[in-house]
């Protein structure tokens, strides 16, 4: 009787051949996530579970899941999955670290660089006609090169963004839980208390996980904090900043930009107030969007579910058996 597997979405053609050839795998059709009843139901009596981040593995649906030995996502962070009743279940969690650092802090570094010269803006300026002649002043950004940024976790993705701006003989703040000592010297990285990062920085890039420490990490208060010409630069979670205050923030100037890859909620709807802010750019969480990328989070994804269907370790693991 072979392995029965729930697949939350189509993946790429190479994955699609090595899961099929290893179990019976249902694919979700749609490119929008299976309402919570279908995957609630698909799950019940799987094997094993391939998911996105965009997909609710709660404690219920863990619970209820009869046979489920691993569930694989698609994606580094696993926020949307509950790893305490997985564990409790001794259900493996398998995600795909390391493979979408440098897409994911190339994208990073094209939203600092399109805040900082109002790419945005100027796309619109040309394209609507108001283009008339060379302006001493015409769409003045900030400079990006000289500047100081601040980075919220250097973890993998935030050391990443932090070589990309040596390149532009930037300053580097971070906080992060851990010390980085050889980070520090090889990139004359300075390790500062949060306050101390949003006073000084020009630009700020998050690149925390989504935990119960982190949601909401930067508000009202962190807002006031910052220099009125401050960018803001999220490719992290969308819940890592309080949405509310950021509109207030960006509308009443107390900072300058926001360039965020993720939001809160997520999709935005079209008629939120941040796709009115012209100090705002939005893209629809495409940190790891490209070809060769995708395809090898896909095939890491792949290789966890077969591993934890075997009772074998994951490749890449969240939590083990
Ligand atoms: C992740 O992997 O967590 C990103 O947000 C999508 O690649």
């Amino acid at each position: 009787m072979p392995y029965s597997v729930f697949v939350t979405r189509h993946l790429t053609p190479q994955a699609e051949e090595k899961l099929n050839a290893f179990c019976q795998a249902e694919y979700w059709p749609e490119d929008t996530p299976p309402p919570y009843d279908v995957l609630l139901e698909k799950t019940r009596h799987a094997d094993g579970l391939l998911c996105l981040l965009s997909d609710p593995i709660n404690a219920n649906l863990i619970q209820q899941a009869e046979n489920l030995k691993v569930i694989s996502q698609v994606a580094v962070g696993v926020d949307n999955i509950d790893l305490e009743a997985a564990a409790a279940r001794q259900i493996a969690v398998g995600h795909t670290p390391d493979l979408l650092t440098d897409a994911t802090a190339d994208l990073a570094f094209a939203l600092i660089l399109a805040a900082a010269r109002r790419l945005g803006e100027a796309i619109d300026y040309a394209r609507s006609g108001h283009w008339k002649t060379w302006g001493l002043t015409t769409l003045l950004g900030e400079s990006v090169h000289g500047a100081t940024l601040g980075i919220v976790g250097l973890g993998r993705i935030g050391s990443a963004v932090a070589r990309r701006a040596k390149g532009f003989d930037m300053r580097i703040l971070y906080t992060d839980n851990s010390e980085h000592p050889e980070l520090e010297r090889e990139l004359g990285a300075e390790r500062v208390p949060l306050a101390h990062l949003l006073e000084n920085a020009d630009i700020i890039s998050l690149h925390v996980p989504l935990t119960e420490t982190t949601k909401g990490l930067i508000g009202a208060e962190q807002f006031s904090q910052m220099k009125p010409t401050a960018i803001l630069v999220n490719a992290a979670r969308g819940a890592v900043v309080n949405t509310e205050a950021l509109v207030t923030a960006l509308k009443s100037g107390q900072i300058g930009y926001a360039a965020l890859d993720v939001t809160d909620p997520e999709p935005l709807p079209p008629s939120h107030p941040l796709y009115q802010q012209p100090n705002a750019i939005v893209v629809p969480h495409i940190g790891s969007a490209t070809r060769t990328t995708r395809e090898q989070m896909s095939l890491l994804a792949v290789d966890n579910l077969i591993a934890g269907l075997e009772g074998r370790p994951l490749p890449k693991a969240v939590v083990q058996h």
